[in-house]
């Protein structure tokens, strides 16, 4: 248990990681966009689905540019937050509750990217990778966008509720 020794050490964990979450994502979010019945919703994962591809690109921009060599690791909690949109798809049928339900699946996501992200930029910075940190910067802030972006649809989800009550 000391493969992780140093600072710099745990940056390339934490960077593998998030490699990994984005890869397994990129699939993921294909399915998100064909479960959907909101067209508005399915373009925004689409949309999102096109930004994770960059965001990939970008980590191995960052690979290039500090010479870091990744590790081969699955990142276990991302598995989790598909798994359990998955189970959604599978449960609920299709339409606006499962709608719902999977914008809270995606936003769980975004939370978990945000944080890894937020993470990332500040030991990054702590270890002066200035350019690696830009790089990590412009993706964090894509996250939250999207996570914005997700907001919107969930309070739209609920306003729909409201009128079905009145
Ligand atoms: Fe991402
Ligand atoms: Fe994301």
């Amino acid at each position: 248990m000391t493969q992780r020794k140093t600072v710099d050490d745990l940056f390339v964990h934490m960077l593998s990681d998030i490699y990994n979450a984005e890869k397994q994502l990129t699939r993921a979010l294909a399915k998100l966009a064909r479960s959907v019945s909101d067209p508005q919703l399915s373009e925004a994962f689409r949309t999102h689905l096109e930004e994770t591809h960059g965001q990939v690109e970008r980590i191995d921009q960052v690979v290039e540019k500090t010479g870091i060599r990744l590790k081969r690791i699955k990142c276990v909690a991302m598995e989790g937050l598909i798994e359990e949109g998955a189970d959604l798809i599978e449960e609920i049928e299709k339409g606006p509750v499962l709608d719902a339900g999977l914008v809270a699946a995606a936003q769980k996501v975004e939370h978990y990217e945000i944080a890894a992200y937020g993470s990332l930029c500040a030991i990054g910075k702590q270890l002066g990778q200035t350019e690696a940190v830009e790089l990590l910067k412009a993706t964090l802030e894509e996250e939250k966008a999207t996570d914005l972006k997700l907001t919107e649809f969930a309070e739209k989800a609920g306003n729909q509720k409201a009128r079905e009550h009145k």
